[in-house]
């Protein structure tokens, strides 16, 4: 199996390729990625010595980039993308651009694929988010986001993910085509950029700093462990049905208050490193995944994502890891980076 990653050098992709080296150590890997603020090679140094994994710089929008990689790849993992809904507040062109144009390219360069005189045998898993959903009342605990629910989202990041799961859809149905949607709830883990709530506000901490803490802190989220999602695609990659769509969740919803006084608990500081600040823009109020098709039909659930047991791991990768996340933090890793690659 030789599999195409994009976006593979950001904090989900670093940890799904280092999952499928754990778990499918005969697979060849190729990871393409744009390097844009996000991406950091460093995260997969000690693979770039491994005869069977590739790095490409380049990027998705780029179909003359994209289309020799799928050609040669037997299954795409597409999963570059702008990330961070904060930033597509500030300015979501870039957003539109990778994520709906970027899966677009995606599509159509498997679409175009060929093994010899036959359309490419592969197929393409679309990793998308639960907040193409939009947004669930605090009031109603029992409602969950599932897979047959209207996509209303309400960010420019997710409106620009949901472009790319109409596409999807749209490719299915028109052309055929071999492809999975998933939809996943928040993340945590090693290596995630430290704009995210999570290595923002444990870094914040360990340099002595406070936590800014959004609006009321009433929002909630659902939380999974990057491995438990990183399981959940492969499996999706080897054994969902075409056409499909599946919810991957942690079964772990927390309000940011909570997530934020178990942060401080166990980082053995008190509420008074809490800074309260304005309120995100149209700050969706409640994630929460019905994760029970995924379940169903193709037999996974997490197992990773159980707190405070793996946030507490994860504390203790920021812990451990300084220099890492100090590197981020200054930008001094995409200074090295510029001047390897040139800069986007
Ligand atoms: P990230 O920002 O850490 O990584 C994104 C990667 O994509 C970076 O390496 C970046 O350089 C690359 N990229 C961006 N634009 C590109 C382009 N035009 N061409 C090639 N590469 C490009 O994000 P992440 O948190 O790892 O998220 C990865 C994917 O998972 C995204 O599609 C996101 O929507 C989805 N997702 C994330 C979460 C989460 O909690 N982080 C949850 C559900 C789904
Ligand atoms: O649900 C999946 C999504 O989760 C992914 O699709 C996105 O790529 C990912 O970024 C994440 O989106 P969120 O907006 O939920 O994550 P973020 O870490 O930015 O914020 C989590 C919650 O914490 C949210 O309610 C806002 C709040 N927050 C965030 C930041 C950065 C704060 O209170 N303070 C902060 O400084």
């Amino acid at each position: 199996m030789h599999l195409l990653i994009t976006g593979g050098a950001g904090f989900i992709g670093t940890n799904f390729i280092r999952f499928v080296r754990r778990n499918r150590p005969g697979w060849k890997v190729t990871n393409l990625d744009v390097l844009s603020y996000s991406g950091n090679l460093e995260n997969l140094r000690d693979l770039e010595s491994d005869p069977r994994y590739t790095f490409v710089k380049g990027d998705i929008c780029d179909a003359a980039t994209v289309g020799p990689l799928v050609e040669k790849a037997d299954g795409v993992i597409h999963m570059a993308a702008e990330s961070h809904v904060d930033r597509s507040i500030l300015d979501s062109r870039p957003f539109v651009v990778s994520n709906t144009l970027g899966t677009q390219t995606m599509l159509d360069a498997c679409r175009r694929a060929r093994r010899g005189d036959k359309p490419w045998p592969g197929r393409m898993v679309y990793v998308s988010t639960d907040e193409v959903y939009g947004s669930l009342p605090l009031e109603r605990p029992e409602i969950r986001f599932r897979e047959d629910m209207p996509l209303e989202p309400n960010s420019p990041y997710a409106s620009s993910k949901a472009g790319g799961d109409l596409l999807v859809r749209a490719y299915f149905h028109t052309f055929g085509q071999n492809v999975v949607t998933t939809r996943c709830s928040n993340n945590f883990g090693p290596y995630q950029f430290p704009e995210k709530v999570i290595p923002l506000f444990v870094t914040n901490l360990l340099e002595g700093k406070q936590v800014p803490l959004y609006g009321d802190g009433k929002n909630v989220r659902d939380w999974i462990h990057v491995d438990d999602h990183a399981e959940a695609v492969l499996t999706v990659l080897e054994r969902g049905q075409a056409g499909e769509v599946y919810n991957i969740g942690g079964n772990n919803e927390r309000s940011n208050l909570e997530l934020t006084h178990t942060i401080l608990k166990l980082m053995g500081k008190g509420t008074e490193s809490i800074r309260y600040v304005q309120d995100r823009l149209g700050h969706d109020r409640r994630y929460a995944i019905d994760g029970s098709k995924i379940e169903r039909e193709l037999g996974w659930k997490p197992t990773r994502s159980s707190w405070p047991e793996a946030l507490e791991a994860t504390i203790d990768w920021y812990r451990t890891n300084t220099e890492w996340w100090n590197r981020v933090k200054s930008g001094q890793y995409r200074e090295y980076y510029d001047k390897q690659y040139g800069s986007r």
